[in-house]
């Protein structure tokens, strides 16, 4: 996301190997591959380049490029140009390697080295662990045993970490510490998908390309922020990690979190990496710590029964292959947060994010403070439209203004409008995974769209009280919503003790 001068950059990156564990999962025949086809058909693919799949067990180069067409014809975002698919693919090579056969990596390593001097791609590599959790350390500690992440003054040698990142505050710093003994931060990656999406990092350029929001952005202005991530999508045939997971760890400390930091922080000085991950951190950071009883008083736990969500019946979460029949597991989470410092005090941040609702909604909605007094005799104050910024992220991408105008008539009355922006009325753009910025920026060594270990760990922090005030209290406070509705009750009292509501849905 380099702005060199306020242009984009479209300069290609310099040679390098991208060597994928994980090569025959989900994650890169769904997003991985299909987006190096779109930088390779948009001219931002290195030369010379290499992609090396490693997988656990040995397989023939051959069978891992038909693996990769067969799902780039599944997953590809737009039409395969075979030319230019043949000449991605004829640079893949299979490489077994099992963090749990150590050897196998001196294996890696030398094919590694013989593809790097035979393709010239100079000794730069980029690791891209595509690979469930559990398995991102031991395969760090044997790229670090082996030498192969050291970077030697000649060559980059980066890791791209994909999510979750930890479970929990503890196991975040763990994996942090682990890391960073076999690499520095800058050589480090770690994905949060929305940080790829043009929206999302429209919210910098929003506030800070702009003379006229920053003034008004702070609590003499601003009544209180809403982040809301409503998913239309049971969850499927994921029940295994799911339920392990639940929807705060799954959406907040990372995606939700994104937004509010991007919507929070204090304008960087400047636009470079360690400027804004450093903003971002901070306001973190200064998330109000809850304790136990006002963590459980500010938060809302829901879990879906059986429903429909347009037309499809869904059904009820604890009959999900791998879901326990008395899980205790949220498919719906909302939060009350307060951020402690002088631009937000007194602000609530309100937060929510649930599975198989009625609608799908990725949106930050910032409400401003209404008109004092209304001098409209027809129009009390308390009648007159709330005043919103809405940032839609999906699938209404755009911004829109809410604001009172006349009704055209000869009595003076107010009635709430809306001025809209949509992204596709002004740009087009090919239809892309969201990872090929991302994969571009490792590959130029920008890691302004990755997040830092403390922003990381920030994120755990200020969720760990509310994992902690649910733990203790098991299934007490837990409720039910029907798939298809608008998710549990209590999210709607969260905001209606505070005499707010939910910025309701586009029509
Ligand atoms: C993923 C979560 O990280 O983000 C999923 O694991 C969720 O459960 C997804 O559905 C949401 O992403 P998006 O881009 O569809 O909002």
């Amino acid at each position: 996301m380099s702005m060199p001068d306020g242009q984009p950059a479209h300069h290609k990156p310099e040679a390098c190997a991208f060597v994928i564990f994980g090569a025959t999962g989900d994650l890169t025949h769904r997003l991985v591959i299909p987006s190096l086809y779109n930088l390779a058909a948009s001219g931002l693919l290195p030369d010379p380049f290499c992609v090396v799949g490693v997988t656990r067990r040995p397989m023939e180069s051959r069978a891992l490029r038909d693996g990769f067409l067969k799902g780039l014809h599944e997953f590809a975002t737009r039409r395969v140009d075979d030319r230019i698919a043949e000449k991605l693919l004829e640079c893949v090579t299979a490489v077994a390697a099992d963090p749990a056969e150590p050897e196998s990596f001196g294996g890696l390593k030398q094919q590694l080295e013989k593809l790097e001097a035979a393709r010239n791609t100079g000794g730069n590599r980029l690791f891209y662990l595509a690979t469930p959790p559990n398995a991102f350390a031991p395969i760090a500690r044997e790229l670090g045993r082996t030498g192969l992440v050291k970077e030697d003054g000649r060559a980059w040698r980066r890791l791209v970490v994909e999510k979750p990142f930890g479970t929990d505050l503890a196991s975040a710093e763990a994996l942090n510490a682990k890391l960073l003994k076999i690499l520095d931060e800058h050589q480090i990656y770690r994905i949060d998908h929305y940080l790829g999406k043009e929206t999302v990092q429209n919210i910098l350029v929003l506030r800070f390309a702009n003379g006229m929001f920053e003034p008004i952005w702070n609590r003499h202005h601003i009544d209180h922020v809403q982040i809301m991530v409503d998913e239309n999508l049971g969850v499927g045939h994921r029940g295994n990690f799911y339920d392990q997971t639940g929807a705060l760890r799954d959406m907040v400390p990372n995606h939700l979190f994104q937004l509010l930091s991007l919507v929070a922080m204090e304008p960087p000085a400047r636009f470079d990496a360690h400027t804004v991950r450093t903003e971002k951190a901070e306001v973190l950071q200064a998330i109000q710590v809850p304790t136990a009883a006002e963590a459980l008083r500010n938060s809302v736990r829901g879990q879906y029964t059986a429903g429909s969500v347009n037309g499809e019946e869904i059904i009820d979460y604890r009959r999900i292959n791998d879901v326990g029949p008395d899980s205790i597991t949220e498919t719906f989470a909302a939060l009350k947060l307060t951020i402690d410092n002088w631009r937000w005090a007194g602000v609530p941040f309100y937060l929510r994010t649930g599975k198989a609702l009625g609608h799908k909604r990725t949106e930050v909605a910032i409400k401003f403070r209404q008109a004092p007094l209304s001098m409209f005799a027809c129009t009390p104050v308390e009648k007159l439209a709330e005043n919103y910024l809405v940032v839609g992220i999906a699938p209404n991408e755009g911004i829109t203004l809410q604001f009172n105008t006349k009704v055209p008539g000869p009595a003076v009355m107010a009635s709430g409008v809306e001025m809209k922006f949509r992204y596709k009325d002004y740009f087009k753009a090919e239809p892309s995974t969201g990872y090929e910025t991302l994969i571009y920026d490792c590959m130029i060594g920008d890691n302004i769209l990755f997040q830092r270990a403390d922003g990381v760990e920030a994120g755990w922090r200020a969720v760990q009280p509310f994992l902690d005030a649910w733990k203790k209290a098991g299934a007490d406070g837990l409720e039910f919503y029907a798939a298809g509705s608008q998710g549990p009750e209590g999210a709607f009292d969260l905001m209606k003790r505070d005499g707010r509501k939910w910025r309701t849905l586009d029509p």
